[in-house]
């Protein structure tokens, strides 16, 4: 089935979680399209786990527009959602120019990090016809701002703001939010309180769904275990990177990832 905003927004409605997962070459979102998983993210990640930085911050445009287009030629219809990377969605034009690069290398949708500040840009796309998914709580590309990976939202006035910064995003016309490392408490309200799907990591598992960086799904780093992170190759059950993906898939689908050891208070 070719999933598409409409049917993501469904999932929503009917209570049941979403499903994505990043790639970053075709044989890999050949194997999530195949799996189910209903939305692929080329997340500028890619700059971590492929490229060995420390950070997303390096990642340029035209390696985005590369890894993009590698997964659309695997993608078997899952939604492909591409990161927009560091600076590229600075003011409107350069967001417009730069958003148009990656939905002609095969992105449905494009995600950009931040909350109230993006509304011009979110509306100057929607406007235009490029579905924008927010992406908002712990933002990897302002790392140096927030003074390292750390959960977000844990004040009062800083889990306020992120409410507010939901709800702008959603009304600028976003179509899907990203929540990374808040409280699940806190995710659950800004679940409940928007119409368009929320899709958490570290946020608990009452968001509408869930996305995990494909390498740590599958443990590939051993020095690399944040607590919302499962590896679902630690399993006897569990044999082949097909049999992970699916774990990982029947696990949100039922909602027992990620558990309350996986979550933050
Ligand atoms: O770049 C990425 O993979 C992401 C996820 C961590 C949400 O933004």
């Amino acid at each position: 089935m070719k999933q598409t905003l409409d049917s993501l927004q469904q999932l929503k409605q009917k209570n049941q979680p979403i499903v994505v997962l990043t790639a970053y070459d075709a044989s890999f979102a050949k194997l999530l399209s195949e799996q189910g998983v209903e939305a692929i993210l080329v997340g500028d990640s890619l700059g971590m786990v492929i490229q060995g930085h420390d950070s997303t911050v390096p990642v340029s445009m035209d390696q985005m527009v590369y890894h993009t287009q590698c997964v659309a030629k695997g993608n078997r219809g899952s939604l492909i959602i591409a990161d927009m990377p560091y600076m590229s969605y600075a003011d409107t034009d350069t967001s417009l120019k730069n958003a148009t690069r990656l939905m002609q290398a095969g992105a449905n949708m494009i995600k950009i990090e931040g909350g109230s500040w993006l509304v011009p840009s979110i509306k100057a796309l929607t406007e235009k016809g490029i579905p924008v998914c927010a992406h908002l709580g712990l933002t990897p590309q302002s790392v140096d701002a927030l003074s390292g990976f750390k959960v977000q939202g844990r004040e009062q006035q800083a889990a306020d703001r992120l409410v507010e910064d939901a709800l702008a995003v959603e009304a600028a016309g976003s179509r899907l939010i990203v929540l990374e490392c808040i409280p699940q408490d806190l995710a659950q309200k800004i679940t409940k309180q928007l119409k368009i799907p929320t899709i958490g990591i570290g946020a608990g598992n009452q968001t509408d769904g869930q996305v995990l960086v494909l390498h740590d799904l599958l443990g590939l780093d051993q020095d690399f275990r944040p607590k919302f992170v499962r590896d679902f190759f630690d399993d006897n059950a569990v044999h082949s990177i097909s049999d992970a993906i699916k774990a990982y898939i029947a696990t949100v689908k039922d909602r027992s990832f990620p558990n309350q050891n996986q979550s933050f208070n």
